[in-house]
């Protein structure tokens, strides 16, 4: 399938004059139109998601549709669910949505039943976190394994730690997980800082299994291993297989590391690395919150994948989401895109949201080789409510740039804390509810005025309004709906890609730093020859290290 040009279809012509002629004026139109915030509130799943502070209206979402038909977004969602090699660029499938179909299903991809091979797999990673849970599997010394450690990076690392986090309430009591990522050593240097080498679990997770830093820091916690055990004076025969285990597709290099397979969770090359949370890249979160509740998070994913697929555009979640990104970013000139959950267990969901979005769609050229034809790829960030509101919303209600931004917030807390009969949640959602109508609704200078304010700063004290918001809210954090949440913004990611022409599942831009870093490591270590050929300005960064290093 070619890409369809957008720029050059009806839909993207009807798009350009609606938004010219589009103002927001937020406070009009929800005085003149009561039902416009129950019309443009959609539900997925558990999801509730309130698009009515978006730029949108009757005419921009059938265009939008349009839009998403003439470029055939259907079609090729369908042609990932079947498993057709829609990663051209590295002729793959990409079937992540495969790792979370019931066990009842079956799809056929390359000759392969792959909903049987996700589910062995599962048994696998489900039994073993319950032998370590229970503490029938334990350490060289009899004791149990309580601190894992994941080892891994990008999509091995960012969504792991994200949903544990995220989970923190069914985390099992006693259960510790650290994350060790970055090949700064003092990532590996502070995160075994107080580990127990008798109760610890590794957990080596890296899709290709070739990565520098993953395998640099996994062979620094070998070492760190056998020195904290001979400092105990206990042997380390047999003890590698007791505490380190493999997460990967490429088997062969797990037992090159010296891990045995029989000790290793695999998946697959069509399993992309910041789609992997779900597979067994995620073993260190099934052992933390336990089987039952992976699944349920598995569940969450699925319920947004059949949403995906089986709504009609015009009530799509992702799909319309994706589409108002698409508009944000081609019609209305936003180049990022905040997202800003009101829960602190979700504050490292930004980050993992950077990769999934970023990685996916950070391209110039479509999935023929042919460059763009418009702007593509936001900047997704991100913080925490309350903590942003006192840190970068300054720039979101009063500054030059457009800023479409996700507000998610739950009905529920994890800790009802009530202070002298005040519900803290209540003072916390307070905020939650209060940004996203400032945003809209803004605060005039005559407001300002009749507040008694000096005239003099009368115009730094309004507020324009006006900016674009999406309210995402949820009965609560539950791994099911953490499931939910995750697949939302993957399935948002995809249909911006489709529209863009764009290969949403390779990551070739992250290759040549790659390379580079290893090649450089000879004039780094004092190579004169190696130094000598290095550009000027390289060159002269290096020698600064060479004088400064003790
Ligand atoms: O950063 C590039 C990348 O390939 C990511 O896509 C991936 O998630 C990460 O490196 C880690 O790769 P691996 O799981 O193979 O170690």
């Amino acid at each position: 399938m070619n890409p369809v040009d957008a720029t050059r279809t009806e839909a993207w012509k009807g798009l350009a004059a609606l938004a010219k002629q589009f103002s927001p004026n937020f406070r009009e139109r929800f005085a003149s139109d009561p039902g416009r915030a129950a019309r443009f509130t959609f539900t997925a799943g558990d999801l509730r998601v309130d698009l009515s502070k978006d730029y949108i209206d009757e005419e921009i979402l059938a265009a939008l549709v349009k839009l998403a038909k003439e470029v055939h977004v259907a079609q090729r969602r369908d042609a990932m669910f079947a498993g057709e090699h829609i990663n051209v660029t590295e002729d793959r499938a990409v079937l992540h949505t495969a790792l979370r179909r019931p066990a009842t299903d079956h799809l056929v991809v390359d000759g392969q039943d792959v909903v049987a091979d996700v589910h062995a797999v599962l048994a696998r990673i489900y039994a073993f976190a319950d032998k370590v849970r229970s503490g029938e599997w334990t350490g060289v010394t009899g004791k149990p394994l309580t601190t894992i450690v994941n080892i891994g990076i990008g999509g091995s690392d960012l969504g792991p730690v994200m949903a544990y986090e995220a989970l923190k309430p069914y985390v099992k009591p006693g259960v510790e997980c650290r994350f060790i990522s970055n090949i700064d050593p003092t990532d590996v240097g502070e995160k075994l800082k107080g580990v127990d080498p008798e109760s610890v679990l590794f957990i080596v997770a890296s899709k290709t299994f070739t990565t520098l830093e993953t395998i640099t820091n996994a062979k620094a916690c070998r070492s760190w291993f056998f020195e904290a055990l001979a400092a105990k004076g206990i042997p380390a025969d047999g003890a590698v297989a007791k505490h380190f285990i493999a997460v990967s597709t490429n088997l062969e290099k797990v037992a090159e590391f010296g891990i045995d397979p029989a000790n290793a969770f695999g998946f697959w090359n069509w399993v992309g690395g910041r789609y992997s949370v779900d597979s067994a890249v995620g073993t260190s979160l099934a052992i933390a919150i336990g089987p039952k509740n992976f699944a349920d998070f598995l569940a969450g994913f699925h319920t947004i994948d059949q949403h995906f697929v089986q709504t009609a555009p015009e009530k799509n979640v992702p799909l319309i989401m994706g589409m108002l990104n698409v508009l944000y970013t081609n019609f209305f000139g936003a180049a990022t895109h905040a997202v800003l959950p009101y829960s602190q267990y979700l504050h490292r969901f930004p980050a993992y949201l950077q990769q999934l979005t970023m990685e996916s769609n950070g391209k110039r050229v479509r999935w023929d080789g042919t460059p763009v034809t418009t702007t593509t790829g936001e900047v997704f960030w991100g913080e925490p409510g309350t903590n942003g509101q006192h840190a970068f919303y300054q720039l979101i209600h009063q500054g030059t740039q457009l800023i479409p931004a996700d507000f998610i917030a739950f009905a529920n807390p994890t800790y009802p804390l009530k202070d002298g009969g005040q519900d803290q949640h209540e003072l916390f959602l307070g905020n939650f509810f209060a940004q996203t109508k400032a945003l809209a609704f803004g605060k005039t200078a005559e407001e300002v005025r009749a507040e008694g304010t000096r005239e003099e700063i009368v115009s730094a004290r309004v507020f324009p309004g006006n900016k674009p918001t999406t309210s995402i809210m949820a009965p609560a954090l539950t791994p099911s709906v953490l499931g939910q949440l995750i697949a939302l913004y993957e399935h948002i990611t995809f249909t911006e890609g489709v529209v863009w022409g764009i290969d949403s599942f390779d990551q070739w831009g992250v290759e040549l730093g790659k390379q580079m870093a290893v090649a450089l490591t000879p004039a780094i270590a004092g190579d004169r020859d190696a130094l000598a050929a290095q550009d000027p300005s390289t060159r002269a960064l290096i020698d600064y290290y060479h004088a400064h290093r003790k």
